[in-house]
């Protein structure tokens, strides 16, 4: 098992990463189970699958699982559950020191986070990430949100967890889309700032995906140190170091809203196309060497995911996509920061890049 510190200033907690842990769930939490009701927010799916080894995991140390089982999909981040989960909460009589687990994937963790961080204006909350891209992103780094009409993730806060345990044995459930949208997250981090990472990702992917636990947990162990160090540096996404973790994002970000933020592209997959979409345009600009961004292409394709903008068929042009980059939460004064890479390994934050040429890129993209 690997355990990974998060040093966030008054508030540092651990990530724990290993196989089989939730059946020792209870001995991990420790003390921050101080109550025998525990109140436990899931999605049907994983609940379906690993529920009963958590309900045993608490009985077994004389606490009963309070469950509260949502629909899974990214409906389930909205206004209404936030309310009806919060009111669900205080009818617990959840006070300010008790922790509540968040069991499922990045939707379950995002909402009961916000959930936690306006609940008597902040209470404890642990993280069980059950998909390959909550484990190695979301549930670590303190970022909550809902969906609202207006867009997704528009209406959250930071609030950073007590503990996270990431226990590989869960992803054994997941399906295999999923693992691979998730592992696109794991590549970002060899991208942005790990050059040997990206190259161990090159060597050991097909067996992780595959199934390979020793490869899996070097993955998740890797990624989190990876996440845990940026957040440390810049917890509050000021200082730029935090913007790096969106490197593919705003690529990915039009993508998914030209597809409708639907099961058409995956958010891991939209992430998978954008980190290969700012590659080729990084070697456009002549910040990075075409070999470099054609490896980053060839390593995405190599794992099964499409790395090709033509693969969407999309009915648009460049300029329609770079209108929906606009609506993008990261615009900064009119200005939209993009993450770029100067070679594997080495991405930063371009302020300056002129819109109307990555339209003329994504152009040529859309027809490759
Ligand atoms: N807070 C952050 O820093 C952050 C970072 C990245 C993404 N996100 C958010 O995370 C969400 C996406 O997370 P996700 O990809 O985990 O999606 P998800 O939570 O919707 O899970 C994906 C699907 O897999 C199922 N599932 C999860 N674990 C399973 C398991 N072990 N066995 C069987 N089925 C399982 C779920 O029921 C769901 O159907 C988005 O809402 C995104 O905005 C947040």
């Amino acid at each position: 098992m690997a355990v990974i510190p998060v040093d966030v200033a008054g508030r540092p907690y651990e990530v724990h990463v290993g196989t089989g842990l939730l059946a020792d769930l209870a001995a991990l939490c420790g003390k921050r189970l101080r109550k025998r009701e525990v109140p436990v927010i899931t999605d049907r799916n994983v609940h379906a699958a690993w529920g009963s080894t958590v309900e045993a995991a608490l009985r077994d140390a004389g606490h009963v699982a309070q469950w509260r089982i949502l629909p899974p999909g990214e409906h389930t981040k909205s206004w209404n559950e936030l309310a009806a989960t919060v009111d669900w909460l205080l009818g617990l009589e959840v006070e300010r020191g008790d922790n509540i687990i968040a069991l499922g994937g990045g939707v379950i963790g995002d909402l009961t986070g916000f959930c936690a961080s306006v609940l008597k204006r902040g209470c404890n909350f642990i993280q069980i990430p059950t998909s390959l891209l909550a484990q190695v992103d979301s549930s670590v780094g303190g970022k909550t949100a809902i969906n609202t009409a207006a867009g997704k993730n528009l209406v959250g806060a930071f609030h950073q967890p007590s503990l996270v345990i990431a226990d590989l044995a869960v992803l054994e459930t997941l399906p295999r889309r999923e693992l691979l949208a998730g592992y696109a997250e794991v590549v970002k981090y060899g991208l942005l700032g790990d050059a040997a990472f990206f190259a161990w990702c090159e060597d050991n992917a097909v067996g992780l995906i595959d199934g390979d636990t020793a490869a899996r947990e070097y993955a998740v162990a890797q990624s989190v140190a990876a996440k845990a160090r940026i957040v440390a540096e810049d917890e509050f996404e000021r200082t730029g170091a935090r913007a790096l973790l969106n490197l593919g994002h705003t690529f990915g970000h039009a993508l998914e809203a030209e597809t409708g933020f639907s099961d058409r592209l995956l958010h891991g997959e939209a992430v998978g196309m954008g980190m290969a979409l700012a590659a080729r345009y990084s070697a456009r600009k002549g910040l990075m060497a075409e070999t470099e961004a054609e490896r980053v292409h060839a390593h995405l394709v190599a794992v099964g995911l499409t790395a090709s903008l033509s693969a969407l068929d999309l009915e648009c042009d460049g300029a329609v996509l770079v209108r929906h980059m606009l609506h993008d939460k990261k615009m900064d004064a009119g200005t939209l920061p993009f993450v770029l890479m100067r070679g594997i390994g080495a991405a930063f934050l371009d302020r300056h890049v002129d819109l109307n040429d990555v339209a003329a890129f994504l152009d040529h993209q859309l027809s490759a």
